[in-house]
């Protein structure tokens, strides 16, 4: 979704910004345009596009200034253009603005502007703030920090905005609410401001996390100064950034997504690292040893979350039912939210966010919270703003993850909700030891195994290569396998845009076996276990049609390789942990299929790496 940087200090901000908004280029945008003072005015530059394109538009045009911002927009209202890219300026042209989010009430308040003389170019909420913000400082004599707090106040909606005024180039105004934002304080009153920490991480590691409905002045001369929206002054609290810069950069891979794919040994490790110990036979999950009693006298478990997320939080589903066996409903955070859910004090919800800012599992959050919920977050993003609503939580520790297409924070996600189920487990008395020194064997065997499976890289490429050009594809799986079918076929179609659909096998045959032919590639997770004989049924459904098999198989199978076009083999292991193994020739397939087809694998068409808007 959208991307703010901003610099404040003695260098030239235009290559600090082209660069920062290069790093947050994951986050999807369809325009960009970046604003700098100098000489007492705006360089000014934005279009419709790539940052690329941005840099091919400004040319030799002159970029100087100490001082600017940059934006990378993805189109709410009004469509992907030049002239509603961002920045915007303010009707008399003596402010710039920059905003993430969405200015639910901007259509009254542009109406009472245009009474009041105001003139619009674009069709964005944001042309309108920044008119808002010029029209009170006009009204009220007050300087720019205090009118955008008296503006803010009158605003409904969620914002991450930083504003600059030509007439004051040693100072930068910047707020949020529900959408975030990162100051980097470097030395001598320098400042970098971000949607996160990427693009400012080579600058500085000192950082402060802006608060909802925080303003903050960056001043050239009086440092940093922040208050709230009722005007209370707040402390800023610099916290040191552990993120490497390595982590952010492609690593001689071609893309991030292929990077993020092979890292899943090494992420899967950091994310089970220190909460198991194999020689004392526990798992020690902070967040359920310090609230033993909600987990104790859970009568259920709520699972909210979006996409890929929600798929990790199905897997689960399945996990906390058998380990630790409590009833588990796992909810699409944008339907839970507004479908007046029953929730009980008595309720432990589990909220998974990759980015810890999806707007609908924010929300989501705050409405069981509200009910008395006991919140537990399991996020990718250290002080994402999920992590911060949260009671309790667990991160995953996956890294960042650039790629919009999420392939290790899924592994990372099931793994840490692995844990917390056979910690829960423990906790309620309700699973044999050795059992449990079993399964925490197998589970620290994982990374071992997908790295085994990516050695398959080159098999699975020649498979890719046969189906390429597919129109449609089928995924089927049972029981855990189940939710591996629906994230293989996202992970098809938002990166290759190719039309797939995830099954339970069963399923098949009460509508969608209507559309098996000879040209319907059907992906099958047919490994050796509890469904295996089941799913090895559905297989023979699927030929008797002239559908093409394509299965991923326990090593070693016979049964399943006589009947199917194409053979995977994974590394035997326990059902529970067959999605973080199976999962992975079905990112490496899609992520073939689609540089095949000539996609950007990295920035799919229309998609944002964390969706901040509902
Ligand atoms: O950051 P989150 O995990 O909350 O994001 C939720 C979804 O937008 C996300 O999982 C999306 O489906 C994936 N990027 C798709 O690969």
């Amino acid at each position: 979704m959208c991307g703010i940087v901003g610099y404040l200090g003695d260098r030239q901000a235009y290559d600090i910004l082209i660069k920062g908004l290069k790093r947050l280029e994951y986050r999807g945008y369809d325009s960009a345009g970046v604003a700098m003072i100098d000489e007492g005015d705006f360089r000014l530059f934005k279009c419709k596009g790539k940052v690329s394109d941005l840099e091919d538009s400004i040319g030799s045009n002159i970029k100087t200034g100490n001082v600017g911002i940059g934006h990378t927009r993805w189109a709410t209202h009004g469509p992907p253009n030049d002239v509603n890219a961002h920045p915007h300026l303010s009707n008399d042209g003596s402010l710039v603005l920059i905003h993430n989010g969405i200015i639910e009430n901007y259509a009254s308040l542009k109406a009472e502007l245009i009474n009041r003389g105001h003139t619009f170019k674009s069709d964005t909420d944001t042309e309108v703030l920044v008119h808002f913000i010029e029209d009170i400082r006009d009204k009220t004599g007050a300087n720019l920090f205090d009118s955008v707090r008296i503006a803010l106040s009158e605003v409904i909606g969620a914002y991450a905005i930083v504003i600059l005024d030509k007439s004051n180039p040693n100072q930068m105004i910047a707020a949020r609410k529900s959408s975030p934002l990162v100051i980097g304080v470097g030395k001598d009153n320098e400042f970098f401001i971000a949607s996160d920490a990427t693009p400012i991480i080579e600058y500085t590691r000192n950082v402060v996390y802006l608060e909802d409905e925080e303003i903050a002045r960056l001043d050239r001369t009086d440092g940093l100064k922040i208050v709230t929206i009722s005007n209370q002054h707040k402390d800023p609290y610099v916290q040191e950034l552990e993120m490497k810069l390595e982590a952010i950069e492609k690593g001689g891979y071609d893309s991030f997504m292929l990077k993020e794919i092979h890292e899943q040994p090494r992420s899967i490790n950091d994310s089970i690292r220190g909460r198991m110990s194999l020689a004392t036979g526990a798992v020690r999950m902070s967040g359920v040893d310090e609230h033993e009693d909600r987990w104790n006298k859970a009568t259920r478990i709520l699972i909210v979350a979006c996409g890929t997320s929600w798929h990790a939080g199905l897997v689960a589903e399945y996990l906390f039912e058998e380990f630790a066996r409590i009833p588990v409903e796992v909810e699409y955070a944008s339907e839970f939210r507004y479908r007046n859910p029953v929730i009980y004090p008595t309720d432990v919800v589990i909220a998974i966010s990759q980015s810890g800012e999806t707007a609908d599992t924010l929300a989501a959050i705050e409405m069981a919270k509200d009910k008395g919920a006991f919140i537990f977050g399991v996020c990718n993003v250290v002080g994402s703003s999920i992590a911060r609503a949260t009671h309790s939580g667990a991160y995953t520790h996956a890294g960042p993850e650039i790629g919009v297409a999420s392939t290790k924070a899924f592994t990372a996600q099931v793994s840490v909700l692995y844990l917390l189920a056979l910690s829960v487990a423990m906790h309620r008395g309700v699973m044999k030891q050795d059992r449990l020194n079993r399964l925490m064997a197998e589970l620290n065997s994982v990374p071992e195994k997908i790295a085994e499976v990516l050695k398959t890289n080159e098999d699975v490429k020649k498979i890719a290569a046969i189906y390429k050009d597919s129109t449609n594809a089928l995924y089927l799986g049972r029981g855990y396998s189940f939710p591996v079918a629906l994230e293989g076929a996202l992970k098809l179609k938002e990166i290759s845009y190719i039309h797939a659909e995830g099954y339970p096998a069963a399923e098949m045959k009460h509508g969608p076996i209507a559309l098996i032919d000879e040209n319907m590639p059907v992906f099958v997770i047919a490994t050796q276990g509890a469904s295996y004989e089941k799913v090895v049924s559905n297989i023979q459904e699927v030929k008797a049609r002239k559908g093409n098999i394509i299965a991923i198989v326990t090593e070693g199978d016979k049964v399943v390789k006589d009947l199917a076009d194409h053979v995977i083999e994974i590394p035997k292991s326990d059902d529970s942990l067959v999605p973080l193994i199976s999962v992975i020739p079905l990112q490496l397939l899609s992520y073939h299929v689609a540089v095949m087809r000539g996609c950007n694998v990295d920035q799919p068409r229309n998609l944002a790496k964390s969706v901040t808007v509902e």
